[in-house]
């Protein structure tokens, strides 16, 4: 989210809203036999080049689709910090790492606009489907750039909500059409483009310092058994907060609409594969001899 969005609500309302919303969610985000989230977060992982005994903070961590990709990437050897700012999410997390017993996960309540981490604490910083809510996206690329060391990586994941050739959401147009008359808003579910476009989203990065920036537009593939299990799925991550704006009588028509789309659109006939667009966005803190970004700077 950018701060000069208009209608955008107060910072801690916004955040307040999105604690609410995903601490609601969190037993059935992405555990509920849709596919979308952990291909796309292992797709992150391999695009950032995640190496054995690196240290990664991962930001929005929900229920670890990047963290647990990562967590293995680095071994028992490496590190992995999530931080997210619902409980039930990290509470989530920590039960997970546990169960598959790896050590190497830690994960914390915490705002991820501002990690609270000394400078140059890791080798890459994460954000699958999480930074582009933020309240205010160049200070929250700056404050990564702060703790990652030098040549470290960032690796960001968002939904390429776009409008071309026509407006859609999750492969579905319909889902569009209710989000925009709803103004689903505060980010949490974007109907123009992630992180207000790549070329903004490459000069943000640039002014706070990175390099060596790359962005990518990937089709990634919802998949699912039925359209009835996708229209569930969408009750379990950001857009249920759509659904909470929708009036009953409006949310059978809203249904039908999506679960006929959702069929009609799908690549497949026996079951539901949604194509979607997905971006993903990698890049580097330079060296500390190479040009100095703006922390770097001499303020005279
Ligand atoms: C769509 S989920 C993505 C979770 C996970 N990274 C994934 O790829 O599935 C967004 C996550 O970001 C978290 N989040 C939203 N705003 C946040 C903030 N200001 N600080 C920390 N976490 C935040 C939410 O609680 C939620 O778990």
């Amino acid at each position: 989210m950018y701060p000069d969005r208009p209608g955008e609500m107060r910072m801690t309302d916004a955040r307040r809203e999105a604690q609410r919303i995903f601490d609601t969610l969190a037993s059935e985000y992405d555990r509920s036999g849709v596919d979308y989230f952990g291909p796309v977060g292992e797709r992150l992982v391999a695009l950032v080049k995640i190496g054995s005994g690196e240290s990664v903070l991962d930001i929005g961590c929900g229920r670890g689709a990047v963290l647990f990709h990562a967590a293995r990437a680095v071994g028992e050897h490496g590190r992995v910090v999530g931080v997210d700012l619902s409980t039930a999410m990290v509470e989530a997390v920590r039960k997970e790492a546990r169960a598959s017993e790896m050590p190497q996960v830690e994960a914390m309540v915490g705002e991820g606009q501002s990690p609270p981490f000394p400078e140059q604490s890791f080798d890459v910083v994460t954000g699958g489907m999480s930074v582009h809510m933020l309240a205010d996206i160049p200070a929250a690329l700056r404050a990564y750039h702060q703790v990652l060391r030098p040549r470290g990586r960032l690796g960001l994941s968002a939904p390429a909500t776009v409008e071309r050739p026509a407006p859609e959401v999750f492969g579905l147009r319909s889902i569009a059409r209710f989000s925009a008359a709803h103004d689903a808003g505060s980010g949490i579910y974007p109907y123009t483009e992630a992180f207000g476009g790549a070329r903004r989203l490459r000069g943000d990065l640039l002014a706070a310092g990175f390099e060596e920036v790359e962005v990518l537009e990937e089709p990634a593939f919802i998949c699912t058994d039925s359209a009835e299990r996708f229209l569930r799925w969408t009750w379990t991550h950001g857009m249920r907060k759509l659904w909470e704006r929708v009036s009953p009588d409006e949310r059978r028509r809203a249904e039908r609409a999506i679960t006929t789309e959702a069929r009609a659109r799908s690549e497949r006939t026996d079951r539901i594969v949604l194509r979607t667009p997905v971006m993903y966005v990698t890049a580097v803190r330079p060296a500390l001899h190479a040009t100095a970004g703006p922390s770097d700077r001499d303020p005279a």
